[in-house]
């Protein structure tokens, strides 16, 4: 059975394609069969991306498909180890179908309270909705400058109750422009910007690792 490790918001452009192809790329890297399942049919942003990854001939390879639903997704999935759904935005059946056939849910956020406030809410709606929400995990991305903005966003966080992930992904030109050659967030050109997301990775791992444990 693949792992599964669902990338979900209601609200747009908040780094949920960002995320799912780090998520992609490292664990390809560590010899595992992964397939991005781009449930963004409109924009089929990591489906685009991954053609740029190929044309620019980089390594590791990892599959991209598009799908109109998530037991389709999951059926292909049967022959890869890991799937991973990049959700499209606005589209609450497909993210609640996401996140109950996932692992591991990651909710990818802003600092500011504009996006913090809907992530918290889209998290009590899938508990709601039956979804353990152990399962779920909140990833601060596109991060500024400020200390003090990422500690308070930290701390909203935290007095969710929501499990925060170790690590941050700051906003960096070079993490849109490596995208832009169909790499992801660890192969920027920059050693420090790849560690310090490196540290968000191995959060992910670490928490998949036990989500699995705990649910099989
Ligand atoms: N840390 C970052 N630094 C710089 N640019 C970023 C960062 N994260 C995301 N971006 C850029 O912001 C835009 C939105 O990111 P992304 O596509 O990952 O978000 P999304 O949640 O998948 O968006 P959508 O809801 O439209 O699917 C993209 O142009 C992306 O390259
Ligand atoms: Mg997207």
């Amino acid at each position: 059975m693949s792992l599964v490790i669902g990338v979900v918001s209601q609200k747009g452009g908040v780094g949920k394609s960002t995320v799912a192809r780090l998520i992609a790329c490292n664990y390809a890297a560590s010899e595992w069969m992964v397939k991005i399942a781009d449930m963004d049919l409109a924009q089929g942003t990591c489906t685009s991306w991954n053609r740029r990854r190929l044309q620019n001939e980089i390594e590791p390879k990892v599959a991209v498909e598009q799908f109109l639903n998530v037991s389709d997704a999951l059926k292909t999935g049967e022959h890869y180890d890991l799937v991973v759904f990049d959700g499209a935005p606005h589209s609450t059946r497909k993210t609640l179908d996401i996140a109950q056939s996932s692992d591991l849910v990651i909710l990818p956020t802003g600092v500011s309270l504009d996006d913090l406030e809907p992530t918290i809410k889209l998290a009590h709606e899938l508990k709601k909705n039956g979804v353990d929400p152990a399962k779920i995990s909140i990833a601060l991305t596109r991060a500024g400058n400020s200390d003090v903005e990422l500690s308070e966003g930290m701390e909203y966080v935290k007095a969710s109750g929501y499990h925060l992930l170790d690590g941050v992904i700051h906003e960096k030109t070079a993490i849109r422009r490596s995208s832009d050659e169909g790499k992801c967030a660890t192969e920027t050109p920059f050693k420090t910007i790849n560690e310090k997301v490196d540290i968000l990775v191995q959060s992910i791992v670490n928490r998949a690792d036990v989500m699995v444990r705990k649910g099989r």
